[in-house]
């Protein structure tokens, strides 16, 4: 087996930390066994198999294992007296009932150890082999198209979910179809990939448009509402955007900007948290949130639109989001982030605005179902209309541009097919209730599918490379291949999805905001450590 890049300290990190909380997971697992008086053999098979998995791990868990402490005395001898609540000191000491209690966090820990080894031997080492892409029209949308009519068949799915303002019409914009319309931009985003489809780029800066759109939208609604400003509200969506891409960057040596979507929606999150948050005790009055939502422009105005300030602005956290592509080392290091950033810098706040008012036409909506049919039908014929003729003018006018004009247009036009989208999508009542939960469930696992789709469907083989290759499990067969990698790669994601959430809730507790800080402290110790050792350890062999 042949790695491709050298071993770096937070990799040997990953790998220290994995191992010990392995064991005490298999461990736990044993201890359970014995304890269960009808020890069932099934269960303890699939232990075996995951054991067996487990082997070839690399490191992960050293963060997770660090978070494992909820006390912070790690190495301090007063622990030893309060041992029962020191978590760290009962795991190192491999305490029976703290490894019982435990068990299910240390299986996920493991588990999401195991997948990110997965990563590493897929997209480092020459375990598995790769191929070039191949772009075929015809195949490209009789798959995509398959993929509709499948899950129409399957998952076609009416619902009922009621307006909370009246208890009449159905939610335009609800959440079955939120996720769905992702599920429908991702499929195309992935493929997009996969096949190297140059022809479709513009509709991709769409789509991903339409997800900070939805960003804007989600949040701003969140806050909104709830109210909810709470720092550990804060740190579970912090955790949900990057729990996965920060230990990606650390197994595979990645920059935080090859994952350019992470940092992206990390930002415009914050800045809507950051625009509901100040002085939210006003956020009821409409002249205040006018005043937000014009600030808001200025503060992107300022940034994106007048020259030298986003270098000034960014400068200080090049280490965060530098970048530098291999394949085109003379770039500035900011250039990328610049550039991705930069296409979405508007979106956000449109986002913002129509959710701030979707109550508003909600309400005319209602009325609107109320009227007399005729009346109604004119009218929704006329939005119709006027929709469809918008769609076609910016179709013809601004998408069917060339790549490099047409990313100078994408900032301030790509709110009008998202526009064109919504009021088609919900002209009718029943048109609104109808979803295809496939795409919805695929909606859901956007990150993960994002993120896993660089290591284990292609390939990018070196550091911050882009994934020009894709990973060959099945050689000479493309779409047997095509076949197999796709239905691993959905499923590993799947689960990264649920296993991000199971630590978050093990983790990042909801209420107790002492415990957070105790772990955040506890998981930065515990990773200086296993860093230093890392360190040394990869010194010494030079120095002798
Ligand atoms: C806020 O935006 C992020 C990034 O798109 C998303 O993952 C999250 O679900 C949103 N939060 C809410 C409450 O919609
Ligand atoms: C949603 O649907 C109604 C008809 O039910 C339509 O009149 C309205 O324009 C749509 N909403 C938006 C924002 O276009």
């Amino acid at each position: 087996m042949t790695i491709s890049s050298p071993i770096t300290p937070s990799q040997v990190s990953f790998f220290l930390g994995l191992v010990p909380v392995l064991i005490a997971w298999l461990y736990a697992e044993y201890l359970e066994y014995k304890k269960s008086s009808l020890p069932t053999k099934v269960h303890s098979d699939v232990n075996l198999v995951e054991v067996g998995m487990g082997e070839g791990t690399v490191r992960e868990d050293d963060r997770a294992v660090l978070l494992e402490g909820g006390g912070l005395q790690p190495a301090s001898p007063k622990a030893r007296s309060s041992s029962a609540f020191s978590p760290i000191f009962r795991f190192l000491t491999m305490d029976e009932s703290f490894l019982i209690d435990n068990r299910l966090t240390l299986r996920a820990i493991s588990e999401f150890g195991v997948l990110l080894a997965y990563f590493y031997i897929c997209d480092r080492t020459d375990v598995f082999g790769s191929s070039t892409k191949s772009f075929n029209r015809d195949l490209f949308w009789f798959l995509y198209l398959l993929l509709i009519i499948v899950s129409a068949i399957t998952s076609f799915k009416i619902h009922h979910d009621k307006s909370p303002f009246s208890g009449k019409s159905i939610l335009y914009l609800n959440r079955h179809q939120t996720e769905e319309w992702r599920g429908w931009m991702q499929v195309l985003f992935l493929m997009y990939h996969y096949f190297a489809a140059t022809e479709i780029y513009n509709a991709i800066r769409i789509f991903i448009a339409a997800y900070v759109w939805m960003t804007g939208f989600g949040n701003f609604s969140y806050y909104y509402i709830r109210k909810d400003f709470s720092i550990a509200r804060f740190a579970q969506m912090m955790w949900r955007l990057n729990f996965l891409v920060l230990f990606c960057c650390i197994v595979l040596n990645n920059s935080y900007m090859l994952y350019y979507i992470c940092p992206m929606h990390t930002l415009f999150t914050l800045m809507v948290y950051g625009s509901l948050g100040i002085l939210n005790k006003y956020n009821e009055i409409g002249s205040v949130m006018a005043v937000k939502l014009s600030a808001c422009f200025l503060v992107v105005i300022l940034i994106w639109e007048v020259p030298g300030v986003f270098e000034l602005i960014w400068r200080p956290f090049t280490f965060l989001v530098a970048y530098t592509d291999p394949a085109k080392p003379t770039l500035p290091v900011l250039h990328e982030w610049h550039f991705r950033s930069g296409l979405d810098r508007y979106i956000w706040i449109v986002g913002m605005i129509y959710a701030y008012y979707h109550p508003t036409v909600e309400k005319w909506m209602e009325k609107l179902e109320e009227t007399e049919v005729k009346l109604r039908i004119l009218i929704k014929s006329a939005i119709g209309l006027l929709a469809l003729m918008v769609g076609f003018l910016w179709f013809e006018y601004i998408y069917k541009l060339d790549k490099i004009t047409y990313n100078k247009y994408h900032p301030y036009t790509s709110w009008i097919p998202i526009t064109v989208y919504i009021c088609l999508r919900n002209i009718s009542q029943n048109v609104r209730s109808y979803s295809l939960t496939l795409f919805a469930w695929l909606g859901k696992i956007t990150l993960e599918t994002y993120i896993s789709q660089f290591h284990i469907w292609l390939r990018s083989s070196v550091p911050d490379a882009q994934p020009k290759l894709l990973l060959s499990l099945i050689p000479d067969y493309p779409l047997l291949n095509f076949m197999l990698t796709t239905a691993i790669y959905i499923t590993v994601s799947y689960r990264l999805f649920e296993l991000t959430n199971t630590l978050k809730i093990a983790f990042v507790p909801g209420k107790d905001d002492k415990r957070l800080l105790h772990n955040l402290i506890s998981a930065a110790i515990i990773f200086g450590v296993l860093y230093s050792l890392s360190y040394i350890f990869l010194r010494v062999p030079q120095m002798v």
